[in-house]
């Protein structure tokens, strides 16, 4: 599949996780990989590589997106080397917290916040430049901005704060789409449910699995891949009436 040849795609969390692997299923699709780390450059330079040997087109660039700079300093790396076309962009870089009510600080909410909400907002303000008729964003969403998962309860750890987030950039999903469509610029979310990665650790552990299989209609842990070729799906042609939409990726979660 080339369904993207010739266009150009930044997504940002792309060393590890999700964002990798949706790096390799855009650049499998004809892309040239704006491949954005925060402090992994190993692993981004790796993906680089990987790309490249498979006759690709990618690059490696570097900004931490929870400071105040960070998007705009991405936004001006992006347009060193695309000029003035954007044609995707996937939001994906994230943090996650999980704690009880109790234990969590100013700083941990702020952290949430900056990386989740505020980097994403600014980034897609500083790129708005390069992005034009037939362009279209693809934000990482949560299961958590639509239902409540874990073990509710006062002494049981939460990811509260890091679901209001996701609920945040899914309102701001609906207020992008509404905004930019008359430009012809499509914004949807992909909300996925426990995916096996660096941050879901839980899932390392029998009872972490067994909790994410037993609210799962499809009795397996999602992989990165299974998020990645619905992003791929939705930066494609294929998806061109689809506008202001969150897509469940989540194999079923509490149905
Ligand atoms: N895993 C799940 O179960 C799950 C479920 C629902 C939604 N999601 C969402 O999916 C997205 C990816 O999650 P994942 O599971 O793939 O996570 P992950 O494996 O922990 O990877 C997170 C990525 O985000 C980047 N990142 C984090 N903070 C950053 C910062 N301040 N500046 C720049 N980059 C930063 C990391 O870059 P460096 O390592 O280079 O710093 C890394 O590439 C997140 O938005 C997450 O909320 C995940």
């Amino acid at each position: 599949m080339t369904t993207l040849k010739g266009k150009t795609a930044l997504v940002t969390g792309a060393s590890r996780g999700i964002g990798r692997a949706t790096a390799v299923a855009l650049a499998r699709a004809g892309a040239h990989i704006l491949a954005h780390y925060g402090r992994s450059a190993q692993e981004a330079e790796s993906l680089v590589t990987e790309i490249r040997a498979n006759g690709g087109l990618a690059d490696a660039l570097s900004a931490d997106l929870a400071t105040t700079q960070g998007a705009a300093m991405l936004a001006e790396q992006v347009r060193l080397i695309v000029g003035d076309r954007l044609d995707v962009a996937v939001l994906n870089a994230g943090i996650s917290k999980a704690a009880r009510i109790a234990d969590y600080t100013l700083e941990d909410f702020d952290n949430l916040f900056a990386t989740n909400v505020r980097g994403p907002f600014f980034l897609v303000q500083q790129l708005l430049p390069m992005l034009g008729e037939g362009s279209n964003i693809t934000v990482i969403s949560s299961l958590g901005a639509r239902t409540v998962v874990g073990k509710p309860g006062v002494d049981s750890p939460s990811i509260l704060a890091y679901a209001s987030t996701k609920g945040a950039i899914e309102t701001l999903v609906k207020n992008w789409a509404a905004i930019l469509g008359p430009l012809g610029i499509r914004v949807n979310a992909v909300a996925p449910g426990v995916i096996d990665t660096d941050m879901s650790n839980f899932t390392k552990t029998e009872a972490g699995r067994e909790a994410a299989l037993g609210m799962q209609a499809l009795k397996r842990l999602g992989k990165p891949e299974d998020v990645a070729d619905v992003v791929a799906f939705l930066a494609s042609d294929g998806a061109r009436w689809i506008t202001g939409a969150s897509i469940p990726v989540d194999g079923g979660s509490k149905l």
